[in-house]
């Protein structure tokens, strides 16, 4: 467990652009860093970190955040894991304790679960080095399966026992939790309060994240069972999709070489680094999914696929090369001989022998899909015309503009057919794939709005003082017109400021006790809804509006600290100040004077803008470092919009932006907005209602129509007026 306070201190610690340098070369833009993204195949550089923000964000793909989340997903860590590589690199100290039953069972779950892994890892390595059965059944079939005892530790393999329970019992007398054994997939609930081992009598192959935790198990029988694999199943750390067996031994090699073979199986990859092959990952018998691709991405533009000859291995590569295309990689095919996988081949040839197999039977893919297609049906012009279509859909599919007009090139010579008929027909898919990649956004886009703007849910929906009468009518009508008055980008405006502004002052408040109580902007959104019981219906602002509400108490406390290192520093400026008066000398006490008040002034003027930077980037930072994911985004968006760049330069070095002026008319305004869209939702509800309702309801709905026209008008009055008249 990491305590509030330590992870404040790691987020006050980490300086974004001394972060991301340790891996993408930033060159200095102005006031911010420029580099090429490290999560999306960029060309040109639109990944921009500002340090005085301490975010990063990459035009062009969209991905943003924090120094934390930076880490984790360029590092493939969990939230905690990142922190714990700040606080290294900071060195923080972050105090671990022990932690009891029920905490332990309530901290993060997912760092659990990898404890749990890395015991069960450790678990089987030692039945397999150090067991009787181990020894003479896990060890003895590595061994002749010719895995060398190197490749053993490396990759660390082990051996589940027969033992129906050896795991189990040893896990619960170590005190693991049960539920987690099942959670993870090690164990399984026997349903009287027992547990057996998932694994079995084989031996076992860990799967690794990049960052080199234990995600996973593969188990291969030594048995004739049906199941000569079984795998652990998905849980939330593993998501079998996701992951490339063998990456993190992997991926040094590969990006060193600038190339990464892939292979179908666990023991394809042993065998290859027992080769001298260290750039071998395999997708693990499924077929490449666009996560694997990336990550392979992160490392080099350079694949080949290594297959079997047979009917499958060729579907599988097949399957991937599209998938491949599609990210921008550079790929190779390479068939093995038939009845030959990458495993057989390495072992029954010598290192040199692989090496320059692979490098003479490589084939680029339109050769291979010209082969594979054409195989038995050369003249068959159906055959061959399917077989272009097909291949054209694959050219299509490359960003590049110049690698697609060498394939293009490529296959007008293969199939003897003009380049620009070919180059034709490949613009036509393009246009093509873009239309449908159109559609997908905007559907996806509407179906977010839907989502946002009227969910069924009563939690999530706004409740605006109604009689529950009317909450229930209100719920029980269907898709209406009233969904297309959508709240929000009124809500969204209200967020903008507190992502922006949150913790800056923005009034008085009276309260009841007479005592007048300094205002934030945040709170003084949360003040005005919740008066009007309004609570935001899209769900991602409703929680970031929380979760900047829980930081107004410590953002004070905070303030109260950064005061007394802000006086200091006022009072050793005075004093310099005063002192370069007297230095230079005047000639009259009034002229003395005068400059002493003109030196104050602007001290002041100085301190004050430094508490205003230091309100505005304590929020800013917390909700761009925050856990949850799209609370996360949709803060990194509402900081770095464009139209916010118009910030002033003052003479003493400080950036503030000039709508910060402006808070004081433009948050009042903003939630009149959001009130009168709310007023305006309603009415053409009760519109709606109306033509179904019988006398009573009508009478009543009407009433509430009358109500809600009373508002509507003084909203309309207020609005554009100064309507802060607290202060
Ligand atoms: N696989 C799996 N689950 C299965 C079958 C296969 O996860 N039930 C994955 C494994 O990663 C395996 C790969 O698919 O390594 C390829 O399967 P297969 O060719 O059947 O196994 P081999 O790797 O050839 O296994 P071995 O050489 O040990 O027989
Ligand atoms: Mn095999």
């Amino acid at each position: 467990m990491i305590d509030r306070a330590t992870v404040d201190r790691i987020i006050d610690a980490a300086d974004i652009v001394d972060v991301v340098s340790d891996f993408v070369t930033l060159k200095k833009r102005g006031q911010n860093y420029l580099g090429l993204c490290p999560f999306h195949n960029d060309r040109r550089p639109s990944f921009n970190v500002s340090r005085t923000k301490g975010i990063y964000k990459c035009f062009s793909c969209g991905k943003g955040g924090g120094p934390i989340n930076f880490i984790m997903e360029h590092e493939q860590m969990s939230y905690v894991e990142a922190l714990r590589y700040l606080a290294k690199k900071y060195h923080i100290e972050i105090e671990e304790r022990e932690l009891t039953d029920e905490e332990r069972a309530a901290q993060d779950i997912r760092e659990s679960l990898l404890i749990i892994n890395e015991f069960a890892m450790q678990f089987f390595e030692d039945q397999l080095a150090n067991s009787q059965e181990g020894q003479e059944i896990g060890m003895a079939y590595f061994k002749e399966r010719g895995f060398t005892a190197e490749s053993i530790k490396k990759f660390h393999l082990g051996y589940s026992p027969e033992n129906r329970s050896a795991l189990y019992d040893a896990a619960i007398k170590k005190g693991y939790n049960r539920q987690l054994l099942f959670d993870v997939g090690l164990c399984i609930d026997d349903g009287r309060g027992g547990g057996y081992d998932r694994f079995r009598g084989r031996v076992m192959f860990p799967v690794f994240n990049i960052a080199g935790k234990v995600i996973a198990f593969g188990g291969r029988t030594l048995h004739n069972d049906k199941a000569k694999y079984v795998n652990s199943p998905e849980s939330v750390i593993y998501k079998k999709s996701n992951e490339l067996y063998g990456l993190f031994q992997a991926k040094r090699a590969i990006s060193k070489e600038e190339k990464c073979y892939i292979v179908e199986g666990y023991a394809d990859v042993i065998s290859m680094h027992q080769s001298g092959f260290e750039n071998v990952i395999a997708s693990s018998g499924t077929a490449l999914t666009e996560g694997h691709v990336h990550k392979i991405h992160r490392f080099t533009e350079n694949v080949t696929e290594l297959f079997d000859g047979d009917e499958a291995g060729i579907h599988a590569a097949l399957r991937g090369v599209d998938m491949l295309l599609k990210e921008g990689l550079n790929i190779k095919i390479l068939l093995l001989p038939q009845g030959e996988d990458p495993d057989s081949f390495a072992r029954s040839h010598a290192s040199h022998e692989v090496k320059s197999y692979i490098d003479e039977h490589e084939t680029d893919f339109i050769t291979f899909k010209t082969e594979m297609l054409l195989k038995d049906t050369a003249r068959d012009p159906i055959a061959r015309a399917k077989a272009i279509t097909d291949i054209v859909h694959s050219i299509a599919l490359i960003p590049e503009q110049i690698a697609r007009s060498i394939y293009a090139k490529e296959c007008s010579k293969r199939f003897e057919i003009e380049e620009r008929v070919v180059m034709a027909e490949i613009n036509k898919q393009i246009a093509k794939n873009k239309e449908k990649a159109y559609k997908e956004r905007q559907s996806k886009k509407n179906s977010e709005s839907e989502d946002t703007n009227h969910q069924p849910d009563t939690e999530t929906d706004t409740v605006i003082n109604l009689p529950p009468s009317q909450i229930e009518a209100r719920q029980s009508g269907g898709k209406s017109k009233v969904e297309s008055i959508s709240l929000y980008r009124y809500e969204e405006d209200l967020m903008r400021y507190v992502a922006k502004y949150g913790m800056c002052f923005l009034c008085e408040t009276t309260m009841a006790d007479n005592s007048r109580q300094p205002t934030t902007v945040v709170e003084y959104i949360y003040n005005e809804l919740s008066a009007d019981g309004i609570e935001l219906i899209t769900p991602v602002f409703k929680r970031m509006l929380n979760i900047a509400m829980e930081q107004v108490h410590p953002f004070y406390e905070a303030l109260e600290d950064k005061r007394v290192v802000l006086n200091q520093e006022m009072n050793q400026a005075l004093k310099e100040g005063i002192a370069e008066i007297d230095r230079k000398g005047v000639d009259s006490v009034e002229m003395a004077e005068k400059m002493e008040e003109e030196l104050k002034s602007r001290i002041a003027l100085k301190m004050n803008q430094r508490e205003v930077e230091f309100r505005i980037k304590y929020l800013e930072q917390r909700l761009c470092s925050e856990r949850d994911d799209q609370v996360r985004e949709k803060a990194v968006n509402l900081v770095v919009e464009l139209h916010q760049l118009s910030r002033i330069h003052s003479q003493f070095g400080a950036v503030i932006p000039t709508e910060y002026d402006r808070l004081m008319t433009l948050v009042p305004n903003a939630i009149l907005n959001l009130k009168n869209a709310i007023a305006n939702r309603r009415v053409m509800e009760i519109r709606e209602q109306l033509a179904h309702a019988d006398t009573n309801q009508a009478n009543e709905l009407l009433e509430e129509m009358q109500q809600l026209n009373e508002v509507r008008k003084k909203l309309a009055k207020l609005t554009g007026e100064r309507v802060i008249n607290t202060i």
